[in-house]
């Protein structure tokens, strides 16, 4: 556990290497906390629920509490950060003391929370990455990730998934309370697309004024499109329209479009986890879409390992048992069902982790980005955010 525990941080503090006081504290999106937050709140959460919660041990800062809380502060008053070698120190601190306490306490009570922190820190990395990314928008157009636009475009194949039960949700001590249980669920036969819609199919839908037909935007989307008068993905760039990396950048709102232009739909959150991780041969379900080996380069894009998304299909060997590619990693996925607790849900280890949320207003997302970090990728992991919500590393797959 210290090891994952330490492998995470690496990659953590690589992100902050070359930050300086100003990107450390910018504030791009009002959606979104400074990156400088995000750290100090690992941090936080940390020592809360191991030192404070766990331990019983009184809190190592009271002073500082409200700050670093997710429900302390409105954003705007998050930007007076302290500096990036006391944030750090801090960090150190609290790690110093869990650890302390992990040689002491008895692992089995605490197991289920140390990988939750793990996946919790996991997850601010991403949104650290995503603040980083809008910083690098705003501050010059075209730093966004190394080239590598090979140009072999391949065609995305419709997958029939023939009727019948899998496994829904996850309870290894690892799966978020939103995953649990188990449950079997049946599905009618349906086809899903071996891959993710790539720039070049959208840019389709670009060409053909789709931003501007109000034929394939449903009366919500198009209420969104009106308020947020955009015409191509966040990110985008002229040279994408030829280029097979999946689409990036679009809220549900465009992928919704996208489906009804192309005469297709979005896949439900049952039906991609169906085509991601269930092997038909055997009747089980696996961790990934190729089995139970640890998400690596060879498997699929995620941890950053490529510095942006990469070409759709680029994995074969990261295929599901029924023939899906690029199910974990490269972009999030938008599917059509919104966030919801599966039967018998039990928050762990807080209400507003998940339940909160439970609000028949956000989508769920599978899969995991190109910055996804592997302690929070598996078929069964879910992700949500508002429909409207563009800024995030996201795309889509069809279904038919
Ligand atoms: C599930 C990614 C939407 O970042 O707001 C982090 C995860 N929850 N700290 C978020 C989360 C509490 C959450 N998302
Ligand atoms: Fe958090």
């Amino acid at each position: 556990m210290r090891h994952q525990m330490e492998k995470c941080r690496q990659g953590t503090l690589q992100m902050f290497a070359n930050i300086d006081y100003a990107t450390l504290s910018a504030w791009p999106h009002p959606d979104f906390s400074p990156i400088g937050w995000h750290l100090g709140h690992i941090g936080y959460t940390e020592a809360l629920w191991l030192w404070e919660k766990c331990a019983g041990m009184p809190p190592l800062f009271p002073e500082n509490r409200q700050f670093w809380a997710a429900d302390g502060l409105p954003k705007e008053r998050r930007r007076k950060l302290p500096t990036l070698p006391e944030i750090l120190e801090y960090l150190e601190l609290v790690r110093s003391k869990v650890f302390f306490y992990l040689e002491r306490a008895p692992f089995e009570e605490q197991e289920r929370l140390w990988w939750f922190l793990l996946q919790h820190e996991s997850q601010h990395c991403e949104t650290i990455a995503l603040v980083l990314a809008m910083q690098q928008l705003a501050d010059g157009p075209e730093l966004l990730e190394g080239e590598r636009s090979t140009v072999k475009l391949s065609v995305p194949e419709a997958l029939e998934i023939p009727a019948g039960e899998f496994s829904m949700g996850c309870d290894s001590i690892n799966a978020m309370d939103n995953e649990r249980s188990p449950h079997r669920v049946y599905l009618e036969t349906y086809f899903i697309e071996s891959l993710p819609v790539s720039c070049a199919e959208y840019h389709r839908f670009m060409e053909a004024l789709g931003y501007s037909d109000r034929r394939w935007w449903s009366p919500l989307g198009w209420e969104w499109l009106q308020a947020n008068p955009v015409d191509a993905p966040l990110y985008w760039r002229s040279e994408l329209a030829r280029s097979d990396r999946p689409v990036c950048g679009v809220s549900w709102y465009e992928a919704e479009a996208y489906c009804n232009f192309a005469g297709k739909r979005l896949p439900t959150e049952a039906e991609w986890e169906k085509a991601a991780s269930w092997d038909p041969a055997t009747g089980t379900k696996r961790t990934y879409p190729w089995g139970e080996a640890e998400p690596d380069a060879n498997n699929c894009n995620c941890d950053r390992a490529f510095g942006g998304t990469t070409a759709a299909g680029s994995f074969p060997q990261g295929a599901s048992a029924y023939g899906c590619q690029d199910m974990l990693g490269n972009v999030w996925e938008w599917t059509a069902s919104w966030f919801d607790g599966y039967q018998g849900f039990e928050f762990f280890p807080y209400r507003g982790y998940s339940q909160a949320y439970f609000d028949g207003k956000h989508r769920v997302l599978k899969g995991g980005s190109w910055t996804t970090r592997p302690w929070a990728m598996r078929c069964s992991f879910r992700n949500w955010y508002y429909p409207g919500a563009r800024e995030i590393f996201a795309g889509f797959r069809c279904a038919l």
